[in-house]
Order: C-alpha cells, then sequence, then structure tokens
C-alpha cells in the first residue's frame, strides 16, 4: 500500500523540494538536526513562558526538556519557542494588562510557524488564559502543561499560604500584631521552591480549569512543582501531542459548550478564583463558544465547594495533591449528577473515563458531595443600576452576614486616593459603611487591577472587625477573601454608574436576589453625569493606548475586540 503524503501544516515548510524547502530546512539543520527529522512527522512546539521575571515559571526549561523527551520518544519533532511571560508579582501596573498581549504572541507564532501541535507550559497566573487564548484562536492540537504549585509555605510550625497569609500578615503589621522582623523572615518561609502560588488563588484555578476543561492530561491541576510526577505528566503530554496530531484532534473539539459548564461547576467544587470568571469567558470567545456571565451564575448553583483549601478553607495545594487532587472532585461532581460525561480529553478519553474510579484519601481536604465544605457556592452574578452590565461576588469567600447589606458609601476616586486616605484616623467610616473604589477597571487602571479586596481602615481592624462591603471595577487575587463585590461593569473611566458614586450614597446589597442597586434618584444621577470627566488614560501611545481604545468589558472577557474569534490554523504565504 502506497504511504499516505502527510497532510500537516508543517509539510508546507519542510516537505517541499525547491528554494523554499532549502531555506526551511537549511537553517534548522544548523544545531545538528539530520534530514530524516523532515519526514513528515508531526512537529510540536513547545510554547515556554521561561523568565526570571516570573518566579513561578522559573522551572520550565526542565519541565520543556520532559515535554521534549516525549515528544521524540512518540516520533515527533519538538521546536521550543518562548513566548512573553506573565509574572504577577513584578509586573506593573498589572500583569493583567499584558494578557492580551501575549496571547497575540502566542497565536502568530503559532500561526507564522511551522508547527503542527504545541504543547503550551503555563503557570502564573496569567500565562495560562493568555497561551489558551492564542492556541484557541489558531485552533491546533494543543495540551496545556501547567509548571504545579509551590510546596506548603512554613512558618513556625504553621503553614501560610500566599497571597491568603500574606494580606493577613500585613494587616497584623497594620494593626500592630506582629514585627516587621517576623514579616520579613515569614518572606522567606511562604515561598521556598519553584512553582506557582500554593494556596487555590487564580494560578491552582486555572490549572484546575485546564484540567476540567479537558486541555490538560488528568493530574495536571495539583501535583506538586518538584514532585517528580510533574515532570512525567509532562513527558505523558510530549507523548500524547504527537498521537493528536494524527487524529486531527484540535482544540474546537476539546473545547466545547460542555467542558465550559464542567469547568463552571468545577470551580465552584474547588472554591476557585473570580479570576476564571473573566479567563473563560475570554477563551471561549476565541473558539466560538458563547458563554456569559449568566452561566457562571446557573452553573454553579446547587454546586458545593468541596475543596477545604485556601483562601475559602485552610489546606494548601501539596495537601489537596494528597487527597487525590482534582479527579476526587470530578468524580464526586460526576456522581452528583453535574458533569457533562461524555466531554472528550486531550488523552482521547472522556472526563468520566478519566475520573471515574479516582480516590480520595483525606476526606478533610476533598470532601464528599453529601457532605460539603460549604453548602451552595459558584460565583454570584449581580445586576442593578450600579452594574446593568453585571458584576460578581464570590460567596464562598464571604461572610455570610454582609450578603445582604445596606450602607453608606464611602468612596475613593481612583487607588492613589485609597491609599492616601484609608490610614488617616479621620476618614468618616464605620464597619457598616460600604467601600467604594473607582477607575480599576479595564479601561481605568489600565488593565484591571487586583486591588478590589481593599484593606480595612486600621481603625476598623484595631476592633477585631476584618470584613466590610466593598465594590469595584477591580479584580481581586484568587488568594483574597471577603465581601468584595467585583467587575463590575460598566466600569468607571467607562462611564458607568460606578463614576457617579458620591460619599454617602446609600448601597444596597442582596446577593440571594442578585441585586446590587445605588439609592439614588435617575434624576440626581443625571444631573452628576452631566458634570462627570473622562479620565485621562495614564499613556496614550503605544500598546497601552491599542489596549484602552479596544478592551471589552469584564463581563465580555476583557479581550480586545478585534481578537474574539479565531483565524483558524490558516498557513501563511512564503516568506520570501
Ligand atoms: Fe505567580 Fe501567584 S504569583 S501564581
Amino acid at each position: 500500500m502506497a504511504k499516505k503524503t502527510p497532510t500537516q501544516r508543517s509539510v508546507q515548510w519542510f516537505g517541499r523540494e525547491d528554494i523554499y524547502g532549502f531555506i526551511y530546512r537549511s537553517w534548522v539543520k544548523n544545531r545538528g538536526v539530520p534530514q530524516d527529522q523532515f519526514d513528515g512527522r508531526p512537529v510540536i512546539g513547545i510554547c515556554n513562558t521561561y523568565s526570571e521575571l516570573t518566579p513561578c515559571n522559573s522551572h520550565f526549561r526542565t519541565i520543556a526538556e520532559h515535554v521534549k523527551a516525549g515528544v521524540l520518544e512518540a516520533g515527533g519533532f519538538p521546536l521550543e519557542f518562548p513566548v512573553m511571560s506573565l509574572g504577577e508579582t513584578l509586573l506593573r501596573p498589572t500583569a493583567m494588562l499584558y494578557r492580551n498581549l501575549a496571547s497575540m504572541d502566542v497565536e502568530e507564532s503559532i500561526r507564522g510557524n511551522p508547527l503542527d501541535g504545541v504543547v503550551l507550559l503555563v503557570g502564573c497566573d496569567k500565562t495560562t488564559p493568555s497561551l489558551l487564548m492564542g492556541a484557541a484562536s489558531v485552533d491546533v492540537p494543543a495540551i496545556a502543561v501547567s509548571g504545579g504549585p509551590m510546596l506548603s509555605g512554613k512558618y513556625r510550625g504553621t503553614d501560610i499560604g500566599s497571597g491568603t497569609n500574606t494580606w493577613s500578615m500585613s494587616e497584623d503589621l497594620r494593626a500592630g500584631r506582629i514585627t516587621l522582623e517576623e514579616f520579613h523572615e515569614a518572606e522567606s518561609c511562604m515561598h521556598r521552591s519553584h512553582g506557582h502560588c500554593m494556596t487555590m488563588g487564580t494560578a491552582s484555578t486555572m490549572a484546575s480549569m485546564v484540567e476540567a476543561l479537558g486541555v490538560g492530561m488528568p493530574g495536571n491541576a495539583a501535583i506538586p512543582a518538584v514532585d517528580a510526577r510533574r515532570n512525567v505528566l509532562a513527558r505523558a503530554a510530549g507523548r500524547r501531542i504527537v498521537q493528536m496530531v494524527k487524529e486531527k484532534l484540535s482544540l474546537s473539539k476539546i473545547l466545547t459548550k460542555k467542558a465550559f459548564e464542567n469547568a463552571i461547576r468545577v470551580n465552584a467544587a474547588i472554591g476557585g478564583s473570580t479570576n476564571a470568571v473573566i479567563h473563560l469567558i475570554a477563551i471561549a470567545r476565541r473558539i466560538g463558544v458563547d458563554l456569559k456571565l449568566e452561566d457562571w451564575d446557573r452553573g454553579g448553583r446547587g454546586v458545593h465547594t468541596l475543596v477545604n483549601l485556601m483562601p475559602s478553607g485552610k489546606y494548601l495545594m501539596e495537601d489537596f495533591y494528597y487527597a487525590g487532587g482534582l479527579p476526587a472532585v470530578i468524580r464526586e461532581l460526576g456522581e452528583a449528577g453535574l458533569l457533562h460525561k461524555d466531554a472528550l480529553t486531550v488523552n482521547g478519553q472522556t472526563i468520566w473515563a478519566n475520573n471515574k474510579d479516582a480516590a480520595c484519601w483525606n476526606r478533610d481536604v476533598v470532601h464528599a458531595f453529601n457532605k460539603p465544605f460549604k453548602k451552595n457556592t459558584g460565583i454570584a452574578v449581580l445586576r442593578g443600576n450600579l452594574c446593568p452590565d453585571g458584576a460578581i461576588i464570590k460567596p464562598s469567600a464571604a461572610t455570610p452576614k454582609l450578603m445582604k447589606h445596606r450602607g453608606r458609601a464611602v468612596v475613593f476616586e481612583n487607588i492613589e486616593d485609597f491609599h492616601k486616605r484609608i490610614d488617616d484616623p479621620k476618614l468618616d467610616i464605620d464597619e457598616h459603611c460600604v467601600m467604594v473604589l473607582k477607575n480599576c477597571g479595564p479601561k481605568g487602571y489600565p488593565g484591571m487591577a487586583e486591588v478590589g479586596n481593599m484593606p480595612l481602615p486600621p481603625k476598623i481592624l484595631k476592633k477585631g472587625i476584618t470584613d466590610m462591603v466593598r465594590i469595584s471595577d477591580a479584580r481581586m487575587s484568587g488568594t483574597a477573601y471577603g465581601t468584595v463585590v467585583l467587575h463590575v461593569a460598566p466600569e468607571a473611566a467607562a462611564g458607568g454608574v460606578l463614576a457617579l458614586v458620591e460619599n454617602g450614597d446609600t448601597i444596597e446589597l442582596d446577593v440571594a436576589k442578585r441585586k446590587l442597586q445605588l439609592l439614588v434618584s435617575d434624576r440626581e444621577l443625571k444631573k452628576r453625569r452631566a458634570r462627570w470627566n473622562k479620565p485621562k488614560p495614564p499613556l496614550a501611545r503605544g500598546y497601552w493606548k491599542l489596549y484602552v481604545d479596544h478592551v471589552l468589558q469584564a463581563s465580555e472577557g476583557a479581550d480586545l475586540d478585534f481578537l474574539v474569534g479565531g483565524s483558524g490554523p490558516m498557513v501563511p504565504r512564503d516568506n520570501h
């Protein structure tokens, strides 16, 4: 029987017998690639977000080597390439400003190169959505491999978690409960190995989303970064992506509406980050799936939080892995009838086939569905005159008695205004007030910073009060907690009603009724609007300008309007 001619993209580079074939092959041979490597075998890109500026991804050279070994073992041709890496802790004004830019880098790097499939190395918060968004727009076979969480933080005999204890310890310092020396000591104790934040923050949430969506190998969410089994998973992904190219199993066959609905339920069951709402909507819209805010509210209803992890609970990702990890959670959801069991995953099996026999080794970490850690959680989507296009709150991180609350607004015009006034003992505020922060949304910050969980005024902390209702157009770190209303849309800088809130206004929050209302008459709001001045963007050139001119609101995934959708795996014309 005649050998079938390969049809994948890379053949249009490496399978040529003309001057272009010479150009495409010869320069690649400069490091010792033999001629037989160009025989039509699948060419696999390893999309690496290694950077010393992204501490959470600092071990990715090693992970890439394991993926490469797997690709070679399966008869593929691996080619590693760097893309813009987004580190949550160093990048200013916020890594989120650059998520869409990095996604463009990923999309164009895949489209412009002789790649048939890609393994996406993801870790720190924004690296996961940016790589998935970019790959989704090209719709090639792809597997995401997360870098894995750090080992648990250990401080003076107790476990401490990334972010979660950063907030609590900085509040302890402000309230005079700990010394500066203790604060410094905790810095070294908290982050003591390779990996990303080891609470159920955004990185762990997105690693869980990768597994729940079926775009990662089973077990992707929780294996610690420095556990040898993380490297085994990377190697298995390298082997598998070669087969996926042969099976033409592209992302659109995995990232279906059912897969997103599964991920929404998993997010509720893990007490996952609110950031997942924006990222999943953005990824879905890149691959033609119509995912809306209401899908989050509807999908998460009736789902309980099963995982007792910080910030909602007490354990960390290392404990989660040893207790059975995400497979144990997915099994519980499946048995409770809350899973689309037939959703396909990258290993060629359905999500149910992958997880139906998953074991749980510690029911204090992963609770059974009939004995949940917290009941009826999910993400609540609020509407009202303050957020006609929606706002969200994470009930599992909120104080139950504040979920129905009416209070006097104390308004901060921007984050600088907040920092200037919050420590002032004369600030007119008490624990019943509602803290309102403006101009921290996608256009306003720009980039929609994680500042929505505003620290409380010291005079209130000193009374032992740890939570108040807070409202903003910002995001909140996945490691943070509190009765915090986020992602108010339209944002203040886009002329949303949030821009018109004044000190002393009354605001009513009713999470059960999904309501957020500014109790000010329409007539008065009209007067205020006439006086409103649109804030000037801080930088009116380059990418910042492109971003501010084109970014969509949080309810639409905060993608750039012209990036929504995809172009598929088209091959551009020759380059010479
Ligand atoms: Fe990178 Fe938290 S800072 S995951």
